[in-house]
């Protein structure tokens, strides 16, 4: 060998080292992850706006774990409003009592002003299968969401044969205008806000829109494979019926967590909750329409009733056919909506076995209502006869604080930010569910009054629904863990009647329900997380209104059981 080429060859080596190294780091620094809050121009429906992304993507990035991974996401807020982000994290017993990281604003943390950033730690200690992730500000989740896909630890598999390929498919809303309008509008007036112009499956709305055929998002497969559809209500206001023509849906988890497989030809999903289903592609080759539109159960509730469409496209099939429409039960289908709900099952088999609280400590009742307040003096109001729409949980509308978020305030003991009297059952008593209930009962009361839990206790929460100002579904979500959803009924819960058909065995791990119209749902959980956390409804106008609490899980014993102490980088208000 030559002087140079040895030299050429040395050098060559060194480089290549160098290289290792670098992907070595790179392999390691790559759960840490950059989300970079900014505006983005987008055109749905023949007309363009900026909307807010993370990394300029709508829907967001897809963030991919293992089961028992850490992960850290850097936010960064180049936009012009504060956030927050949240992640659908439960923290089992292993690596819990990290609210700092959870989101919502006011409530674990004060939002990331523009300019600054905050690095969250998300931990995926006990989901497995698909959740997501959303803004918690304001209502700029509309389109600052994305899914997060938990994959079996290594060395364990599916509870199911491993499907060919899987398929985010991420259900939304489009407003033409910008969202953040839409939300001051319908707080300063008073009034409802306006429905969403679009239905969305992928951030597109598809064929039955003006100017969206050639987004319309398209499925191609081969016949006779299996696909595992990761499905995300991420929609803000607006429970779903989805369907895909011609094909049964094999339903294997929900929430990320396993469930007994339940095969349907349609599904009801809610804002907040996600379901993995397998689609069997055994039908002849041809294009099937796959679409979503409302389940809307209010009287006088107005809401986006369009319908959304995506293509699932056989390969090889002539694709300028028109493509085969699904069946989807009506928007106010009720039965059918709970036909399906009320069918999901744990698996809860010998290598997924759960633990469903059988001896309670801590009851707890709680109406969920609309409601309504007076029209301040010199003003007026586009709410039901001139006043002012609200919401309750126990008749208390939520007012979030401004100054500091809830946890810091409780971590610090810093007095008069909240009251802790959340009242445990509903302060008024009436027949919940009647077609006519008197004005006066729609008032509400507002304050910042929460909850506070024993660590280790086993709490029990039945939700009423009311048919105050306009009895409707209501999903609600916990922050912080899963429940089981031991039972779900209508009209009016009663304990002695209701207790009794109660599943003990197999109910379904979630993190949202969906109560019924004029009906009840009750959840179980083991109070082990300590912490601060957020339940709401998870229609956006609600929690807006204020049909939201706050749980406090105080301290264990145990210096395992103990909230973990304060980031020192979390955004100052
Ligand atoms: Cu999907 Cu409080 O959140
Ligand atoms: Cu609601």
């Amino acid at each position: 060998m030559s002087l140079a080429k040895r030299a050429y060859h040395h050098v060559f080596q060194i480089l290549s080292s160098l290289l290792m190294i670098f992907l070595f780091l790179d392999c390691q620094a790559s759960r840490q992850y950059h989300f970079v809050v900014k505006e983005a121009p987008y055109t749905r429906l023949c007309s363009t706006k900026n909307i807010l992304t993370v990394n300029g993507k709508f829907p967001g990035p897809t963030l991919r774990a293992y089961k028992g991974d850490t992960v850290f996401v850097k936010v960064h807020n180049k936009g012009k409003h504060n956030i927050t982000i949240h992640w659908y994290v439960r923290h089992g017993v292993k690596v819990p009592r990290n609210p700092w990281s959870d989101g919502p604003e006011y409530i674990t943390q004060c939002p990331i002003q523009p300019g600054a950033s905050f690095n969250q730690k998300v931990t995926f200690s006990t989901e497995e299968g698909t959740v997501w992730w959303h803004a918690h500000s304001d209502w700029a989740r509309a389109t600052v969401h994305g899914a997060i896909i938990v994959y079996p630890k290594i060395g364990t598999s599916y509870p199911f044969p491993k499907p060919h390929r899987e398929i985010p498919l991420i259900l939304g809303e489009w407003w033409k205008r910008d969202v953040m309008q839409v939300l001051k509008e319908f707080i300063r007036t008073g009034g409802a806000p306006n429905v969403s112009d679009a239905l969305t499956i992928n951030g597109q709305p598809g064929d039955l829109y003006n100017c969206s055929r050639s987004g319309t998002f398209k499925l191609l497969v081969d016949q006779n494979k299996t696909y595992l559809l990761r499905m995300v209500n991420a929609a803000m206001n607006t429970i779903l019926f989805f369907s895909v023509a011609n094909h049964n849906l094999t339903l294997v988890g929900a929430d990320a967590s396993y469930t007994k497989p339940l095969t349907t030809d349609y599904i009801a999903i809610s804002p907040g909750q996600s379901v993995d289903a397998l689609l069997v592609t055994n039908q002849n080759p041809g294009l099937y329409y796959m679409a979503a539109r409302a389940y809307s159960t209010g009287v006088n509730v107005s809401f986006d009733n369009t319908t959304t469409t995506a293509i699932v496209q056989y390969n090889g099939s002539d694709n300028t056919s028109t493509p085969i429409f699904p069946y989807l039960p009506y928007y106010n289908d009720t039965k059918s909506a709970f036909n399906f709900i009320t069918r999901l099952r744990s698996l809860a088999d010998r290598d997924h076995p759960i633990y469903v609280p059988l001896n309670i400590s801590t009851k707890i009742v709680s109406t969920v209502s609309i409601n309504t307040f007076p029209c301040p003096e010199n003003r007026s109001c586009e709410g039901p006869n001139g006043t002012r729409l609200a919401a309750s949980m126990n008749n208390i509308s939520f007012v979030t604080p401004r100054q500091i978020d809830v946890l810091e305030a409780y971590y610090f003991h810093i007095n008069g930010v909240v009251r802790k009297d959340f009242p445990t059952f509903p302060p008024l008593l009436f027949n919940f569910t009647a077609d006519y209930l008197p004005l006066e009962l729609e008032i509400p009361k507002r304050g910042t009054r929460v909850r506070v839990l024993e660590y280790g206790s086993t709490v029990e929460v039945v939700f009423q629904g009311t048919n105050l100002v306009a009895g409707i579904d209501h999903p609600m979500h916990l922050h912080g863990y899963s429940f089981f959803v031991v039972g779900y009924g209508f009209g009016n819960f009663d304990e002695e009647r209701d207790k009794l058909g109660y599943n003990l065995i197999d109910p379904p791990l979630l993190n949202t329900v969906t109560v019924p119209k004029n009906g009840w749902a009750t959840i179980r959980f083991a109070a082990n997380n300590p912490g601060v956390w957020f339940l709401h409804c998870h229609l956006e106008r609600h929690l807006t209104w204020g049909m939201e609490t706050v749980f406090i899980v105080k301290n264990g014993d145990d210096a395992v059981a103990k909230l973990l102490p304060r980031p020192i980088d979390m955004p100052p208000c």
